[in-house]
Formats: C-alpha cells, sequence, structure tokens
C-alpha cells in the first residue's frame, strides 16, 4: 500500500501538517509516536526515562512494520528518529519538511515543547547527521513556503 510519508526533524511541524493533509486528503492519519505510547501505555518520555533510546528504536521497528502492514493509504507522521533504522521509502511517497536548525532551535525553547522530547538537547549533533538522511530518503522537500495545494497536486500525481 503506498502511503504519503512525512519525515524531519522534531518540532518541524510534521503533526500539524499531517492533520492538515489528513482533512483536504480524507487520509487517516498513522503517528508513529501515538502508537507507541498507546502499544506500550506509556509516554515516549518515559520509555526514554526507564528503559533507554534502544528499546525506544525497536519500538519505532515495531510501528515501521506496523505500518507497512496499513492496507489503507494513510499519511504517515514519523518521528523525528523513525528514518534512521527504517528505510522509509518502502512505505509510499516521502516529503521532508524541511526546518532550519535556528528554527527548530527557537521552538523548543518553549518548554513544552522540548520536555516531551527526551533529546531535545542534542539537536546541533543530531542535526548534522540527520539531515543527509532525511535528504537522502526523501522524494519531495518541502518548506514553510510550500503551500499545502502543491503537495496535494503532487501527492495525486504520483
Ligand atoms: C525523536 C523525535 C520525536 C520522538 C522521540 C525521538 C528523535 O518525535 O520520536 O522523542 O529522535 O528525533 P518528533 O519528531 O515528533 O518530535
Amino acid at each position: 500500500m503506498k502511503h504519503l510519508v512525512l519525515i524531519g526533524f522534531m518540532a518541524s511541524g510534521k503533526s500539524t501538517l499531517a492533520s492538515l493533509l489528513s482533512a483536504s486528503l480524507k487520509l487517516p492519519i498513522f503517528s508513529s509516536d501515538t502508537w507507541i505510547e498507546n502499544q506500550s501505555g506509556i509516554s515516549i518520555a518515559e520509555i526514554f526515562f526507564l528503559y533507554g533510546e534502544s528499546e525506544f528504536r525497536e519500538w519505532e521497528r515495531k510501528a515501521f512494520r506496523q505500518a507497512m502492514s496499513l492496507e489503507e493509504s494513510h499519511i504517515i507522521d514519523c518521528g523525528g528518529g523513525f528514518v534512521v533504522q527504517n528505510d522509509v521509502r518502502e512505505l509510499g511517497r516521502v516529503y521532508y519538511l524541511q526546518v532550519e536548525l535556528e528554527e527548530i532551535e527557537r521552538r523548543l525553547r518553549i518548554k513544552e515543547e522540548s520536555s516531551k522530547r527526551p533529546l531535545a538537547n542534542q539537536i546541533k549533533s543530531l542535526y548534522e547527521i540527520r539531515e543527509k538522511i532525511y535528504q537522502a530518503q526523501a522524494d519531495r522537500i518541502i518548506r514553510s513556503e510550500t503551500r499545502l495545494e502543491e503537495i496535494i497536486e503532487d501527492w495525486r500525481r504520483s
């Protein structure tokens, strides 16, 4: 099944964009983070705190397998590190929501945004590593100035 896959750094706005696309395209959303929280019964921050990052990455591999098994087309909202251990291109058409590091830093200065993200204190080094991975996996790069209609049109043509 072909999905519309959103990748990008934490706080890049993937979940907001997923909601907008879901409403316009009438496609359900599969969020890796939400699926993991529902399945594990605890928050992402608690998984990191209690069991460590490797356990969380294991959950992300399970979430990937779950997404692969979905029969209906979905908007797949991937957590920021999801692309590191999963080849998201297998899921469908991949859109990378690219936001400058400075803007990510600005957004993560807001406490509610950083407190739910255990890796928010490592953004600089993660950004450097991840940026190349996001670029390599993307079919299309989206930026804040990209209009929703452009994405919708691209998806419909794909
Ligand atoms: C992470 C990003 C988070 C979440 C977890 C780890 C990362 O998702 O999956 O805190 O490694 O970048 P968002 O991209 O939705 O913040």
